[in-house]
């Protein structure tokens, strides 16, 4: 029997301002990835069956990760290695020599790949040989569909004409690059060196070049960004006319020397969680008065050129083949991270081993959950859908959350579809966290095990 109890902890708070205090917390979307641990010493016999496997079909991806940046930016839990270039270019090495050893396997060479996300960390430090190394080697070893969106992540400094060059040679057709803020001072504050005139003077002549989708990552609620700052942010950005851009309520990672700056006093204090919303709100409708398209609750696209397929497709849990130091993947139902500590990646490569460090095993909800988090990610949730793919009844659990959620304004129901209001999109992490909390539990394994 479903009762308030179990949904209770769920409901919103009514209020005249969703955006401001619909909840108390804003919960991040965890990746769903497989079901329980597969044992340390069972990891690469199982990794090896599953290459031998030939794969379901179904959407694929590749994930390349680079681990290195020229310093760590204040706010960023993503900061692994300083960038060292005789160290780059060794490692750079190792994943052509991980990438090329699987790609006659059974389980790669038969799927077309969809996306390739070359990201970090900062692929843009690496020099322009290594990029262009890595993305042959890509090319020439994964099966890519003809129209697969091929990103490089990347940032301003470092950035010169010639690795452009070699991306655009090497087959990239999307830069996405994270901006976070024009203003020298607030993105000096970070550690991001470069000026609002050398941001603007680069991304200009990306642009111009017009050979590839061009998407500028910004962060709101930065230290010293307040409202006016953030009008300028947007209005700068656009006026760039980018393919897309994607906007990001800046997240105070525990540990990160942003956090660590601001409890010790020494920042100027960041957007309260209240006001969080207010920026992102003005953000979309900025976006909407210009008519470009939403793409995803954080995602914006002006030209068609930008298709963000990569992020939407790993939302929707497709497989993603992952390589290089620190980057996570998903093969015949089964996650892994690959080891984010150097020297154990170079060793394991070296020694013929994929480097994994943590793996999970099939997980008999995972396609509940991926459902789950598409629709929530677009702003748009069918619960006919969901029970097709449950195979049972959801109706009396979330049609009542539902229409809780409606009336704290943060979605509109139509029979059983839901879209979300700026304010859902706002607090999307926390709607699709209570729908995994309530609909699947932990993660359990399938009945048919590989
Ligand atoms: C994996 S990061 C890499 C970005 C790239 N290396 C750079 O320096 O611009 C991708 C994006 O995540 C976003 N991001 C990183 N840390 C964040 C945080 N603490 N809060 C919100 N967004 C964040 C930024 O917009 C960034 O561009
Ligand atoms: S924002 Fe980019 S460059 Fe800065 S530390 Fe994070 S990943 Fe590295």
């Amino acid at each position: 029997m479903v009762g308030v109890a179990d949904i209770g902890p769920y409901f919103a708070r009514i209020g005249p301002n969703p955006l401001r205090d619909a909840f108390e917390a804003r919960r991040a979307v965890m990746p769903a990835r497989g079901g329980g641990p597969v044992e340390p010493d069972e990891v690469q016999g199982r990794w090896r069956s599953l290459l031998a496997q030939a794969s379901e079909r179904g959407k694929r991806l590749a994930y390349i990760h680079v681990p290195f940046c020229a310093n760590h930016c204040l706010f960023c839990g993503f900061y692994r290695n300083a960038y060292v270039g005789a160290q780059a270019s060794g490692y750079v090495d190792l994943v052509i020599e991980e990438i090329g050893r699987e790609a006659g396997a059974a389980a790669i060479a038969g799927v077309p790949v969809h996306a390739v996300y070359l990201g970090g960390g900062t692929p843009s430090a690496l020099s322009a040989d290594e990029l262009s190394r890595l993305l042959k080697a890509v090319r020439a070893s994964l099966p890519l569909a003809p129209d697969c969106e091929i990103t490089v992540e990347g940032r301003i400094i470092h950035f010169d004409p010639e690795k452009i060059d070699a991306c655009l040679e090497a087959g990239a057709n999307r830069f996405s690059i994270g901006v976070q803020s024009f203003d020298t001072q607030v993105r000096r504050r970070q550690g991001r060196r470069s000026t609002r005139e050398e941001a603007i003077r680069f991304l200009a002549d990306l642009r111009a070049r017009d050979r590839a989708a061009l998407v500028i990552d910004l962060i709101y609620g930065l230290p010293g960004q307040d409202p006016e700052i953030w009008r300028q942010d947007l209005d700068t950005a656009a006026a760039l006319e980018p393919d897309g851009i994607d906007l990001y309520g800046l997240n105070l990672i525990p540990g990160t020397p942003l956090a660590t700056a601001i409890s010790a006093g020494k920042f100027p204090s960041i957007a309260e969680l209240s006001d969080l919303g207010g920026l992102y709100a003005e953000g979309a409708a900025f976006l909407r008065r210009r008519n470009w398209r939403q793409l995803s609750n954080n995602h914006w696209g002006r030209t068609t050129r930008e298709r963000n397929l990569y992020n939407l497709l790993i939302k929707e849990g497709a497989d993603c083949l992952a390589y290089g130091s620190g980057a996570g993947g998903s093969l015949g139902g089964h996650g892994y991270m690959l080891t984010g500590d150097l020297e154990r990646h170079a060793m394991a490569v070296r020694a013929g081993e994929k480097p994994i460090a943590m793996m999970t095993g099939r997980d008999g909800n995972a396609a509940l959950r991926h459902a789950v988090t598409a629709a929530f990610e677009v702003g748009h949730l069918e619960l006919e859908r969901l029970e097709r793919i449950a195979g049972r009844d959801l109706a009396p659990l979330l049609l009542p959350l539902l229409q809780q959620w409606q009336q704290a304004g943060l979605l509109v129901l139509d029979e059983g579809t839901a879209d979300l209001t700026v304010a859902g999109r706002f607090w999307y992490g926390n709607l699709v966290s209570a729908f995994h909390d309530l609909l699947n539990g932990p993660p359990r394994p399938a009945r048919a095990a590989a």
